[in-house]
């Protein structure tokens, strides 16, 4: 027997740097990944009727309906990979009823963090976005850029990442933020994500121990 594993929240503004931040914390700590935005493109991708109604949506910058999102979402977290390995919720909840609908079923993370970066920031993130199909890694033409010719001459850009969309995007956040804070509120760690990934990750991997050895007494004092 062991101390139950690690479940994490992550939220941000779009390309705060949550995915970013989940492939250096799924490394260290060995959290299931779970990307609300990944399952939706892969529906997307799959041409489902979910996938085909979720686009419709991600086109415009909004939600994407809670009777499509609940369950994937509520699904992927209760398979055994996740129950075994603690998870790292990215981009869900967003939304005050989504939230809920994890509560109701006793879903809490042992912590939400929030990753706060400047607006300016976040516009020249996104244009500069670029997604290797093949590992899925995230690459920035500027900030961290593919490491071969063979990577750069494959990579592709998402198609909500236009200077445009981000604005439609950021306005949905601006929207939604407070009311799923309000429900977190006394687990939020709020990141300066405004410094390189590998500084951000640092502040990240600061909070972490004490979140451990806190789950670790609970757990003996059972
Ligand atoms: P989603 O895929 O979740 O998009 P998002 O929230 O807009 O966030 P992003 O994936 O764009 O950014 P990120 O924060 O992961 O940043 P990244 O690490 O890639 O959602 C897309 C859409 O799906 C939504 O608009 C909505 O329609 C729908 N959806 C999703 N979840 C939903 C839900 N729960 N309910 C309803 N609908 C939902 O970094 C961005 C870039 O910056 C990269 O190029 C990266 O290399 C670079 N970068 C990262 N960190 C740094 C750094 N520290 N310094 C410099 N560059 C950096």
């Amino acid at each position: 027997l062991r101390p139950e594993p690690l479940k994490i929240m992550i939220s941000g503004a779009p390309a705060s740097g949550k995915g970013t931040q989940c492939e250096l914390i799924k490394k260290k700590y060995g959290l299931v990944h779970i990307s609300a935005g990944d399952l939706l493109r892969a529906e997307v991708a799959a041409g489902t009727e979910n996938g085909k109604r979720a686009k419709d949506y991600m086109e415009k910058g909004m939600l994407v309906p809670d009777e499509i999102v609940v369950m994937m979402v509520k699904e992927r977290l209760l398979k055994p990979d996740a129950q075994e390995n603690g998870w790292l919720l990215d981009g869900y909840p967003r939304s005050l009823s989504q939230a809920t609908a994890l509560e109701d079923l006793g879903i809490r993370p042992d912590l939400f963090i929030l990753l706060d970066v400047s607006e300016d920031a976040l516009i020249e993130r996104v244009v500069g976005r670029r997604l290797d199909p093949v590992t899925g890694k995230i690459y920035h033409l500027k900030y961290a850029p593919p490491e071969s010719e063979e990577i750069a001459a494959r990579v592709t850009q998402r198609f909500d990442d236009t200077e445009e969309k981000v604005k439609l995007r950021l306005q949905t956040h601006h929207q939604n933020v407070e009311a799923v804070l309000s429900v977190y509120k006394d687990l939020i760690c709020k990141i300066d994500g405004n410094a390189s990934k590998e500084d951000v990750f640092a502040k990240i991997d600061g909070a972490l121990p004490s979140i451990l050895e806190q789950k670790s007494d609970q757990w003996q004092l059972r």
